[in-house]
């Protein structure tokens, strides 16, 4: 793995690979999909109540690439977060086809739809961290649903809990982390199985702007150099102006704008305090002591830092 993932030249800790899933995916029946890794084809989605009937989604049809950073932009009850449950097999549409990782939704079994959600890491606006689990457990458990080894735990939760840069309160509790604090656990939590998916609802809705900036630096650095797909719905238009990523736009379920952006440049890093390689100061550099950890985890050098890609990791995600 000496080319993948691709490192930043600040000494940063770098981002894995993500996994390929392929274990997982496989036994879900998820196969290697081309290059789509999501696809909304002719998708309408209703609400009923009564009467009253809502449009989560109508006649949606997109495509999203492995590897590709989109915004799902829209007003308040325009469907964002209609589109992700139905990416998560949360609900159903009434018409059209979901495909997932290759695999059509409809088609995919009751029993198989933990699998699926396994693959897909989820941030949510409210965090859903558990309160009375520290920084460290609350990642850890999303190791241990999955039948991680303590070893692999104990080995694999500190690197990432530096790599959103929260080596010195390991042992916190959610109710001591700021809000941005606590959105990087849950960023950490949702990226420790190193899915290929990682969708956030609303990451921000309840951060100050500059914090804010600090948590799509995160999505950013999991994307460009995870290689993990990220979607992020947000309707923080300020933040998705000025990173020039592709804009998806939802008004009342349709699909109004689909637009590719110029790619993350050095001069839009500049102008946003970003560095060459998109990485803050928030980002710690790597050292062979890793602050937090004494005494209750081992320290990792640079070099265990590096090694945080499975030897069955594919090049490129699933
Ligand atoms: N569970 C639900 N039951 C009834 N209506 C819903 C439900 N979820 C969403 N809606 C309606 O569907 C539309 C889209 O909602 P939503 O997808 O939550 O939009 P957004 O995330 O952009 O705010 C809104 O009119 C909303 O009221
Ligand atoms: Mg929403």
């Amino acid at each position: 793995m000496s080319d993948n993932p691709r490192t930043s030249d600040t000494g940063s800790m770098r981002i894995p690979a993500a996994d390929p899933g392929t274990q997982a995916m496989h036994q879900v029946g998820l196969k290697p999909p081309g290059s789509a890794m999501v696809v909304f084809d002719h998708v309408s989605k209703r609400y009923v109540e009564g009467d009253h009937v809502s449009v989560g989604m109508d006649d949606v049809n997109l495509r999203i690439d492995k590897g590709e950073f989109v915004f799902v932009v829209g007003h308040s009850g325009s469907g964002k977060s209609t589109f992700i449950r139905l990416m998560l097999k949360e609900s159903d549409p009434d018409q059209g086809k979901i495909m997932v990782g290759g695999r059509s939704l409809s088609t995919l079994k009751a029993s198989k739809v933990p699998l699926l959600r396994r693959n897909i890491g989820c941030v949510f606006q409210d965090f859903k961290l558990l309160p009375n689990r520290s920084v460290f457990e609350n990642i850890a458990y999303a190791m241990q649903v999955t039948g991680a080894s303590k070893q692999e735990i104990r080995r694999r939760v500190p690197q990432i809990i530096h790599l959103v840069g929260l080596s010195e309160k390991v042992d916190r509790f959610p109710d001591e982390l700021s809000g941005g604090e606590q959105q990087r656990v849950s960023i950490a939590r949702a990226f420790i199985n190193r899915p290929p998916l990682l969708i956030a609802d609303e990451p921000t809705g309840n951060l100050d702007p500059e914090t804010s900036l600090g948590i799509m630096d995160l999505l950013l650095r999991i994307n460009r150099e995870g290689g993990t797909t990220v979607i992020v719905a947000t309707h923080d238009t300020g933040i998705v102006d000025r990173l020039r990523k592709r804009v998806i736009q939802l008004e009342g379920g349709r699909l109004v704008r689909d637009q590719a952006r110029g790619g993350y440049d050095d001069t839009v890093a500049q102008e946003i305090g970003l560095d060459r390689t998109g990485t803050t100061s928030q980002f710690p550099a790597v050292s062979a002591h890793v602050p937090g950890t004494t005494g209750v985890f081992p320290a990792i050098t640079p070099q265990q830092l590096q090694d945080t890609t499975d030897p069955t990791d594919g090049p490129e995600g699933i």
